[in-house]
C-alpha cells in the first residue's frame, strides 16, 4: 500500500483543529488550510493550546510537541494541498460550500491523492461526485473532542476502491483510533442514533419535561452517560446540529431528525453553543 506522508486538513475549526493536531502528532507532515488569517491563526492558537495542556498533563513530552509543532502548518492558500496524499475536509456542514471546495480540490490537488470529509449527515456520493476521484473518495468521521475520542467511522461509497478503502482505514488507525467500517447511509452508525436523541432532548425541554440542568442530570446519573444531552448539544455546536438535522431530515422524512423550533430560534440568537459562549448554558466571557 503506498504510504501516506502528508496530510490536508480543510478548516481549523473545532473537528479541524482536532484533526490536525492529531495528524500532526502521529508524525505527519500536516498542513490546515482557513478561510481568513485571523480564523486560521484562532485554530492554531487552539492546537497550540491543547499540546500545551497535553505536556502540562504529562501525556506528552516537550521535545515531542517541539516536533509536532515543527510539522504543522497553516495556510489560506488551496495550493499548498498540492502534493498532500490525503485531504480531510472539515468545513461548515453546507453541501454547497462542500461542493466548492471540493471542485477547487480536485484541481489543486495531485491526481493520486485520497479525499475524504468528515462530514456528519451529508452522504459521501455526494461529494465524490464533485470530483473526477470517487475511487479515492472515503467519509473519515472523527468525534469530538478528536485528541480525546476513539472513534472513527471510515465510510466507503458503492465507488470507494478497495484500496482506497483499506489506506484510510490503516491511516485512521496509525493515529491511533479504532476505525469502522460503514455504508454510506447519512448519519453513518453514530449519528443516526445520537442525533434524534439529541433533538428528543430539546423536544423534552419545549414540552416543560424538565429543566436544562435536570434533563442533563437525569441521563448523567441515570445512565452514566459522560455529558447530559445540552451540554453535548453546546460542546458539538447548535449551529453544526441544526445544519445536521435539516440534511438527515431531508434524506429520511422521518419527524425524529426534524430540528426542534427551539434549536432554530437558538441559532438564530447567535446561541450557538460553547464555541460562541452561550448556548443552553453560558460559558465565561466571548
Ligand atoms: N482536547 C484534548 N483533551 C481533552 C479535551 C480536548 N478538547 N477535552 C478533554 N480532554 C481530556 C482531558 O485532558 C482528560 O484527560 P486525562 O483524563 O488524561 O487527564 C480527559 O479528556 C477527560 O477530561 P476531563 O476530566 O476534563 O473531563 P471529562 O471527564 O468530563 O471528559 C470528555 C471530557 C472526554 C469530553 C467527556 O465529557 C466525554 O466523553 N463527553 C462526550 C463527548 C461525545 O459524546 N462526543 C461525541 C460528540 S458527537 C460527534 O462528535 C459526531 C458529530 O458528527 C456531531
Ligand atoms: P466549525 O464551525 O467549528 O468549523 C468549521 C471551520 O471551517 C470554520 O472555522 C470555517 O471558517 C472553516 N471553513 C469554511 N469554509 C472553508 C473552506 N472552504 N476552506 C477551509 N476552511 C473553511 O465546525 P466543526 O464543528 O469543526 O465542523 C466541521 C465539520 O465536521 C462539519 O462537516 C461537521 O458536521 C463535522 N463534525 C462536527 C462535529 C462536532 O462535534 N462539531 C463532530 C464530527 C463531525
Amino acid at each position: 500500500m503506498k504510504k501516506i506522508k502528508k496530510v490536508g486538513v480543510l478548516g481549523c475549526g473545532l473537528m479541524g483543529s482536532g484533526i490536525a493536531e492529531v495528524a500532526a502528532r502521529s508524525g505527519y507532515e500536516t498542513v490546515v488550510r482557513e478561510v481568513t488569517d485571523e480564523l486560521l491563526e484562532k485554530g492554531l492558537a487552539r492546537i497550540h493550546g491543547s499540546l500545551a495542556k497535553a505536556v502540562e498533563k504529562g501525556k506528552l513530552e516537550a521535545a515531542a510537541r517541539d516536533e509536532t509543532a515543527g510539522r504543522l502548518s497553516g495556510t489560506v492558500d488551496l495550493a499548498a494541498l498540492a502534493d498532500c496524499d490525503l485531504v480531510v475536509e472539515a468545513i461548515v456542514e453546507n453541501l454547497e460550500e462542500k461542493r466548492k471546495t471540493f471542485s477547487a480540490l480536485d484541481e489543486t490537488v495531485k491526481e493520486d491523492a485520497l479525499f475524504a470529509s468528515n462530514t456528519s449527515s451529508l452522504t459521501i456520493t455526494q461529494m465524490a461526485m464533485f470530483t473526477r476521484r470517487p475511487d479515492k473518495f472515503v467519509g473519515l468521521h472523527f468525534f469530538n473532542p478528536v485528541p480525546v475520542m476513539k472513534l472513527v467511522e471510515v465510510v466507503r461509497t458503492i465507488l470507494t476502491s478497495d484500496e482506497t478503502f483499506d489506506r484510510a482505514f490503516e491511516f485512521a488507525r496509525s493515529l491511533g483510533k479504532e476505525p469502522i467500517a460503514c455504508r454510506d447511509n447519512s448519519g453513518f452508525v453514530v449519528n443516526r442514533l445520537l442525533v434524534p436523541y439529541l433533538l428528543d432532548a430539546v423536544r423534552a425541554l419545549e414540552e416543560g419535561v424538565g429543566s436544562v440542568e435536570d434533563i442533563d442530570k437525569g441521563m448523567q446519573l441515570g445512565c452514566g452517560y459522560p455529558m447530559g444531552p445540552f451540554t453535548l448539544l453546546d460542546f458539538v455546536g447548535l449551529d453544526t446540529t441544526y445544519y445536521i438535522a435539516n440534511i438527515m431530515f431531508e434524506e429520511y422524512r422521518e419527524k425524529r431528525f426534524a430540528p426542534p423550533p427551539l434549536l432554530k430560534q437558538m441559532v438564530l440568537a447567535g446561541r450557538t453553543g460553547k464555541k460562541s459562549g452561550r448556548g443552553f448554558y453560558e460559558y465565561g466571557k466571548k
